[in-house]
């Protein structure tokens, strides 16, 4: 198992006197960062009004919580997990709201089940580990996303439909059809790939109703 929270705590320090919100999270800014949110919101099968549980993993400041309220989600309940702890104490700081807990994790394995499972951008910066590596971390925490999730799973991750010359070394870009191809093949038949939204990444959604054991 890597040690997340030794490897990012240096990461996210350096970007903890941004002005943005999104850009100490690591976005370039706010209108990529809730372009994201905006993609895994296309997983929620829930009218606007209606309860259902929502795990975010690796939640930051928890801002996908404000964009669900806004788009409506009124009474979703909110859990937000980050395995750095500063991040989880700012974000409770900050939200207000009775419907929302969040809470530092070592394992994915602490998290608890919910009707949607959701990630983004917590594959990208992939702290000097080698492909194989990194490979592994995303396939393990992306099969107990599955496996916690009662409705669906979406997360993003970069592309390799990206320009080679103007890619980051330290950030780690995947073939979308081999992500599709391991998901449809391992986990569920029902998997949408969403790279339709001009940026530098793909979302993928798995509808876990139908999910292999
Ligand atoms: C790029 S930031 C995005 C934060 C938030 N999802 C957003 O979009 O605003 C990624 C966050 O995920 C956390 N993280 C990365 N891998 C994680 C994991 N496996 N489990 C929990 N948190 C993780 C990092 O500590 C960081 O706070």
């Amino acid at each position: 198992m890597l040690d997340l929270s030794m490897e990012y705590s240096a990461y996210y320090a350096e970007r903890a006197s941004e002005r943005e919100r999104a850009r100490q999270v690591g976005w370039r800014d706010e209108r990529a960062q809730l372009a994201r949110f905006g993609q895994l919101a296309r997983a929620i099968d829930h009218a606007a009004g209606a309860a259902f549980d929502v795990a975010d993993i690796g939640c930051g400041l928890g801002d996908l919580l404000p964009f669900l309220r806004a788009a409506g989600f009124s009474r979703a309940r909110y859990a937000g997990y980050d395995v750095l702890p500063g991040m989880v104490e700012a974000a409770a700081a900050h939200h207000r709201d009775p419907d929302a807990a969040f809470r530092p994790i070592r394992d994915i394995a602490e998290v608890a089940p919910a009707d949607y499972c959701f990630a983004s951008g917590i594959f990208n910066a992939r702290n000097d580990h080698a492909d194989e590596v990194w490979e592994e971390h995303v396939r393990v925490i992306v099969r107990a996303m599955v496996a916690k999730s009662r409705c669906a799973v979406a997360f993003n991750m970069l592309s390799t439909y990206s320009d080679e010359d103007r890619r980051d070394a330290s950030l780690f870009y995947v073939d979308p059809g081999a992500m599709f191809a391991w998901c449809k093949r391992e986990l569920t038949s029902d998997v949408a790939l969403l790279h339709d939204y001009g940026h530098w990444d793909f979302t993928i959604v798995l509808r876990t109703g139908g999910a292999k054991s």
